[in-house]
């Protein structure tokens, strides 16, 4: 989409209202709108409501009340309006900003282009028939008027950001068999200013990953563990580990899922997606950091080759693990990718994302990940890029005792306890013991592929996790 910042002309203008009487902002004030006299139009959150003046094309939209009008109202609101836009075909929209609000400029002009980036998504390469003969079409052009420089800077920072999301995003809604290993390797080398560096099944059988290959034991095609290297601040040693889980399907393998568990198993890659994604943002705005990312990918699949429950694996810190469940196999590649950056790269601290557990979804729903850590630099960095984003995150703990359900009577350790019992927890209690003794932080984004669209979400790959450590780095 592009964006401009003067007053041309455009095929509909957004006016933003507040809910209630003459509520309507300086913009609105301007005009008398019909709607809002005759009570049409009464600026719910979200409300809009086509007006017309002369050869003018206006949008009302509402932000419900003055005092309740927050950044997430803001994003949702704008979604709508983005929503209705598209469903018309209206291509070159101009934005009026709400005034008056009790939000910093800052703050709202940064909601307004997040709620009109994010939402200005579709994945329709899948879709074929019922593209005939719709209206529909994605905005591609955005005024915004009357901002500074430093504003207009802080909208196209916004677009690099959503642009992240939504490669993340891609490679989600991704047919399973379409974003395999080797595609997301493919698309990881693309990636502009990043270095990449790719371990096939050969490798990854020299650097002793014995989980990662235990899982891919029965997948028609071969593991792969990506290297993605960001060095934004060439002279510091600091660097974080950022390590993406990258199951391409999750079938469960032969302690298989139900097939109402299984049908969003192709997003069980998100993590990857995410890793990949903010690589991307990074390096586009060229942050002052050093970033690595590692991303062990694999399908879990179920076949005459399945690695099998009850057997045990050694994967690469030498830590013998008796699998008794072949559906907690995320933790399993993520050990060997932890162990690969313990052992290799000795990170300043080292960060996970995964579609971990269907537990967190239990406990926090879709919309908040789960975050464990000891570490309290790292929750407080990562609270606060949580604030600021509203991707939310909330902390759970890594409580030691639970370490007793994974006891193994055969192996070190046992790869899952019981489902039932803190799932959640032991999963993370897992993924430590190949930790040591690195500040690290574990999140658990099982809820980020939707039950089904929402918000400023058009399909249900949210992408959720690129814009809070886009925020994460751009602190650090
Ligand atoms: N990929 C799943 C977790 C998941 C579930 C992600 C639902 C998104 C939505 C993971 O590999 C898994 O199957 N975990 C098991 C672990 C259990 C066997 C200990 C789970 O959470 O049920
Ligand atoms: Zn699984
Ligand atoms: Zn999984």
């Amino acid at each position: 989409m592009k964006i401009s910042f003067n007053e041309s002309k455009a095929e509909v203008a957004v006016v933003p209202f507040f809910e209630g009487p003459n509520l309507a902002t300086k913009v609105g004030e301007k005009v008398s709108f019909s709607p809002v006299e005759f009570g049409d139009f009464r600026g719910k959150k979200g409300e809009v409501f086509f007006a017309y003046q002369g050869k003018e094309r206006f949008l009302l939209l509402g932000f419900g009340k003055r005092d309740q009008v927050s950044s997430e109202v803001v994003r949702e609101a704008v979604a709508e309006a983005v929503k209705v836009c598209q469903n018309k075909g209206l291509k070159k929209v101009k934005l009026f900003l709400l005034e008056k609000s009790k939000l910093a400029r800052e703050e709202l002009i940064l909601a307004y282009s997040e709620g009109l980036f994010l939402s200005n998504y579709a994945f329709k390469k899948l879709k074929h028939d019922s593209l005939k003969g719709e209206t529909f079409a994605l905005i591609e052009e955005s005024i915004f008027v009357h901002l500074s420089k430093e504003e207009q800077k802080l909208v196209e920072k916004t677009k690099t950001i959503s642009f992240g999301v939504n490669l993340a995003r891609d490679l989600i809604n991704s047919n399973a068999d379409e974003a395999t290993p080797q595609m997301i390797a493919k698309e990881a080398k693309k990636l502009k200013g990043i270095e990449v560096e790719v371990f096939d099944k050969k490798r990854i059988e020299k650097e002793k990953m014995g989980l990662l290959l235990a899982v891919n034991q029965a997948s028609q095609r071969d593991p792969v563990f990506l290297i993605l290297n960001y060095s934004g601040k060439p002279g510091s040693k600091d660097v974080t580990a950022l390590i993406g889980k990258g199951i391409t399907y999750d079938t469960g393998g032969l302690s298989l899922k139900t097939s109402t568990g299984m049908d969003s198993m192709k997003a069980d890659m998100a993590g990857a997606a995410v890793v990949i994604g903010i690589m991307q943002v990074i390096s586009s705005l060229k942050l002052k950091v050093n970033v690595t990312g590692l991303i062990p990918l694999t399908e879990n699949a179920i076949g005459p080759k399945s690695y099998k429950p009850g057997d045990v694996f050694i994967g690469m810190s030498g830590k013998s693990v008796e699998v008794v469940n072949t559906d907690a196999e995320g933790r399993l590649i993520l050990a060997d990718a932890i162990s690969y950056a313990v052992s290799k790269i000795k990170p300043s601290r080292i960060i996970d994302i995964a579609t971990l557990t269907g537990g967190i979804i239990v406990a926090l729903g879709e919309d908040v990940a789960g975050l464990f850590t000891d570490d309290e630099i790292l929750a407080k960095k990562l609270n606060e890029a949580s604030n600021r984003t509203g991707e939310a995150i909330w902390r759970l703990p890594l409580y030691k005792s639970y370490l007793e359900l994974l006891k193994s009577d055969i192996a070190d350790i046992k790869n899952a306890g019981e489902k039932s019992k803190a799932s959640s927890i032991t999963a993370a209690l897992f993924l430590k013991e190949f930790v040591k003794d690195f500040p690290w932080a574990h999140l658990d984004i099982a809820g980020a592929f939707f039950d089904k669209p929402k918000r400023y979400h058009t399909t249900r790959a949210s992408g959720m996790g690129v814009r809070l450590l886009a925020e994460f780095f751009e602190k650090l």
